[in-house]
């Protein structure tokens, strides 16, 4: 570490860096080392603390972490080495970075870099260059520090906007549940039920929590779309013609559309849009088949059917829930996902439970 030549306009950065900032940097080194480095780093601004061994260098790192760490291979019992694998295997530790003073056995120089130390410098390395590659360190440790926080903001701004578009839907919800409750109790009942008996059906599936409270909460607004039918298509009594039944349809591509422009979350939108698909490809408005139906559609299209076949309308009497199961699960089998059949008939009792609760 010799240093015949004092650089000229390395002494002006030290100065600017004297200026600009102080450098906390933590030298772990034996006294004789120790003394070296404040000779070679105290003239150019740094804040150079020392620790005499491994154990007084973790302490003072969790006190005040440094910006970078200076680790002499001098330091008796391998220290060093221990003292190096020490802040790789930590996660606190893992990215700050550190320089190792290497003896000049090519061996030590190896082993620190296998240990993963950022930079290795021996007997031999300048002084001028040592001071060199630790603002190289110190750069990194700026960029890392920068990266972090950035990284830090954005997953803030994230959980934000999410828990934002969470209320919104709610929001959405109860007041389209009220207005709908106010111009047809029928209707308003009839959201409640398919979102229990979606939340249900879902929770039997095993398809994650979070999943299926999205499922009871987003239900509810599978026939949003309806807003953009016609009136007297809604309120028709009898058969639909066929010009008027393809009007209905559309609330489907409505609903989907409406949901996109409020950027609600996609398995509401899912919902609306695919509602009306079955896994044997005769449904709409696209025809899809199998699993290219979204898992929450297939799950809202099977409870939208058997509260349909179970309650009363204006054009036709309730059919009893044993027999609405039959027809969902043997008779119309091949529109419904095998799965989700399944899941009806092990969480039959339950079903029977929301149907006389919401009735
Ligand atoms: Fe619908
Ligand atoms: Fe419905």
């Amino acid at each position: 570490m010799s240093d015949p030549t004092k650089n000229g306009s390395e002494a002006i950065a030290g100065a600017m860096h004297h200026v600009v900032s102080t450098f906390h940097v933590l030298a772990v080194a034996e006294p004789t080392t120790a003394r070296k480095l404040s000779q070679i780093l105290g003239p150019f601004g740094y804040r150079l603390q020392i620790a005499n061994s491994g154990a007084e260098a973790v302490q003072s790192i969790a006190d005040e972490a440094p910006e970078v760490v200076i680790i002499s291979g001098t330091l008796p019992r391998q220290e060093g080495f221990s003292l190096l694998r020490t802040l790789r295997t930590s996660r606190a530790t893992e990215e700050l970075p550190v320089m190792f003073l290497a003896d000049s056995s090519a061996d030590q120089e190896v082993r620190a870099y296998q240990l993963g130390a950022e930079d290795v410098c021996s007997g031999a390395t300048s002084e001028v260059a040592i001071r060199a590659r630790l603002r190289v360190l110190l750069r990194m440790a700026a960029y890392r520090r920068r990266l972090g926080n950035e990284k830090r903001r954005l997953e803030l701004k994230v959980a934000d906007r999410t828990r934002e578009l969470f209320e919104i839907t709610i929001a959405t919800v109860a007041a389209l549940e009220k207005a709908t409750e106010l111009s047809d109790q029928e209707t308003g009942q009839h959201m409640i039920r398919v979102a229990s008996y979606s939340a249900c059906i879902a929770d039997q599936m095993n398809i994650g929590s979070e999943l299926v409270d999205k499922i009871r909460l987003y239900a509810p607004l599978h026939d949003v779309g309806k807003v953009g039918v016609r009136h007297e298509i809604l309120k028709k009594e009898g058969i639909l013609t066929r010009a008027e039944f393809e009007e209905m349809k559309q609330h489907t591509l409505y609903g989907h559309e409406l949901l996109a422009a409020a950027r609600a979350d996609i398995v509401a939108r899912n919902i609306a849009l695919s509602h009306h698909e079955r896994v044997d490809g005769s449904g709409y408005p696209h025809g899809l088949s199998g699993d290219r139906i979204p898992i929450e559609a297939r799950i809202v299209a099977a409870a939208d059917v058997f509260d349909a076949l179970t309650t009363r309308r204006r054009y036709k009497d309730a059919m009893s829930p044993d027999d609405a199961l039959l027809m969902i699960t043997v008779e119309l089998a091949g529109r419904f996902d095998p799965s989700v059949s399944q899941a009806i008939r092990q969480r039959y009792p339950d079903m029977l439970d929301i149907l006389h609760s919401y009735s």
